[in-house]
């Protein structure tokens, strides 16, 4: 399959960061749960520097140079995080968008993800911004000129702010206006959003891996004692100052102030807007069949529920009388088509019906269980070799048909987290000498936790388990993205030797016994 060029460059910027980082510490990993761990600091850190801020017109600049200057060691170290995580969370969130965009990871069900997604950006930008005219000093004026500017064009308020800004009738009431919005309006507004914004996926994760948190903390404090946050003159409404220290992350709009009318700038930042909320409308669009629940095989045990990503499956009392007191339900509008819970349901057991169709409780109309048991026999039965190996892999990993050889052969799933762990026992009983599974990068799953849970199925510590009586060294299990063929090749070969040395051992064994 070919790989979209911005997907190639994003994964092999995450395969670079894998060296030094791990997968299990990787920030592009990571990049929503860093930006809570972020917001945490900036939040922490405001909290500490609003005892000595000054909330007045003619006290703010005069507290700020104290915070910094007199007090550099602890409310300046404070403040010097403030900004640095302030600017780290853009960096963040832009790569979080960007990357669900790249591994398109922004369509279908998921488009509430990103259309909520969105507005954060406006939030977060638009409270860098009152956070700089809080300093009072020559880039506040600068950011209340060009704010005034933007504003007036707007039918809302015409010409009324630039009038006050313009004539030097800055007021004290303004300020408070502005400070209640850096202070309490903004945050509250974001925590809200960032609410909606989760609350269609299931078993969210807001914290990032200690290892990580404790090293990015580390690096903003560094940078804090290294390069303390500082202010500019104090403001002055009758003078233009010269030279500006621009914060890019955050001010990058009111440069184009000078160049461009307000209402181009308008139409350029709703523009670009705009176009991010409708993309997940636009083509190429894929949507596979949901999952569809068949009462007769479901027991209501609820471990599909339970392995949902995007708790697209409910639980409810029985409806058609059967001796169960429980029965599953698949939600359409929120079912990813992943199959993940045709995988966790107990009766996707390949050795039960094996004369007749396999019919299971939760299935996947374009890859049933029982197509997957019959895909699994006709590949045995074509693999020839001393070493037969039978691979499974996922449909937004790598295409493990590139693998097929004489003694290999693949078989694409949908996602790994959809193999029935019955269905590995089941293969290694009719003649594979090996199974592989590969799916996503790990912890980096399309659909979330496809290969967490197939790990934790094969560990035994997530039902349904793979059970005692299957070799577990002949099942081998190897995550990679479509880029990463060289590295799963490598293993397996490396898995293919063991394979040779442990049926040497196993005809050894059934030698003596013989
Ligand atoms: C304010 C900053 C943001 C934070 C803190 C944040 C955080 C998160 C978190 C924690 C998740 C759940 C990830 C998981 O558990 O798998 C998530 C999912 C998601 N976010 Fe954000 N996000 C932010 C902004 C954005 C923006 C600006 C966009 C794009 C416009 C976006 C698009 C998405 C999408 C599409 C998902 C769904 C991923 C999936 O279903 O696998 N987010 N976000």
């Amino acid at each position: 399959m070919l790989v979209n060029p911005i997907k190639r460059a994003y994964l092999a910027l995450e395969s670079w960061f894998n060296i030094s980082f791990g997968t299990e510490w990787n920030p592009l990993y990571h990049l929503g749960t860093l930006s809570f761990f972020l917001f945490w600091i900036i939040l922490i850190s405001g909290i500490y520097l609003f005892i000595p801020f000054h909330g007045s017109l003619a006290g703010a600049h005069a507290s700020v140079e104290y915070i910094t200057h007199d007090q550099w060691y602890a409310a300046g170290v404070m403040r010097s995080l403030h900004r640095y995580a302030s600017d780290a969370v853009v960096i963040t969130v832009l790569l979080h968008m960007f990357k669900e965009f790249a591994s398109g990871r922004h369509r279908g069900f998921r488009w509430f993800s990103w259309v909520t997604g969105v507005p954060n950006l406006w939030v977060i930008v638009t409270l860098g911004i009152t956070g700089y005219w809080l300093v009072w000093d020559e880039l506040a004026q600068y950011v209340a000129i060009g704010s005034a500017r933007l504003m007036d064009a707007l039918p809302l308020f015409p010409g009324t702010m630039t009038r006050n800004f313009v004539a030097g009738e800055m007021t004290d009431r303004f300020f408070i206006l502005i400070e209640f919005l850096h202070l309490l309006g903004q945050p509250v507004i974001l925590v809200f959003m960032l609410w909606i914004h989760v609350k269609r996926i299931s078993n969210v994760e807001i914290n990032p891996p200690r290892g990580l948190a404790v090293g990015t903390f580390i690096a903003l404090l560094a940078l804090s004692l290294f390069k303390p946050a500082i202010s500019h003159a104090p403001a002055d409404l009758s003078t233009v100052p010269q030279e500006l220290n621009i914060d890019w992350f955050y001010l990058n709009v009111y440069p184009l102030l000078d160049y461009w009318t307000e209402g181009q700038t308008w139409i350029l930042t709703m523009g670009i807007t705009l176009l991010l909320m409708i993309l997940p409308w636009l083509p190429p669009k894929k949507d596979g069949p949901n999952a569809v629940v068949d009462l007769d095989h479901c027991n209501g045990c609820g471990l599909c529920f339970e392995d949902c990503p995007f708790d697209a499956i409910s639980v409810q009392a029985r409806t058609d009388g059967a001796r169960f007191d429980e029965e599953v339900v698949v939600h359409p509008e929120l079912c990813a088509a992943c199959g993940i819970c045709a995988g966790s349901c107990p009766s996707s057991n390949p050795f039960r019906s094996s004369k007749t169709e396999l019919k299971t409780g939760i299935d996947m109309p374009q890859l049933t269980v029982d197509e997957m048991r019959t895909k699994t026999s006709e590949a045995i039965a074509e693999i020839d070799g001393d070493t037969k190996i039978l691979i499974f892999g996922c449909e937004h990993g790598l295409n493990v048909n590139r693998l097929d050889s004489t003694d290999t052969k693949g078989i694409r799933l949908i996602c790994s987290g959809m193999l029935p762990p019955t269905l590995v026992e089941y293969a290694l009983k009719k003649g594979a000498d090996g199974v592989m599974v590969t799916g996503c990068r790990q912890n980096d799953c399309f659909y979330r936790f496809g290969n967490r849970w197939t790990r934790m199925r094969f560990e035994g510590v997530r039902k349904p388990i793979l059970r005692g009586r299957a070799d577990r060294n002949r099942i081998r299990v190897h995550g990679g993205s479509e880029t990463d063929k060289k590295e799963i090749e490598k293993d397996l070969n490396a898995f293919r030797a063991e394979l040779v040395k442990l049926n040497q051992a196993d005809e050894i064994s059934s030698d003596k016994l013989n």
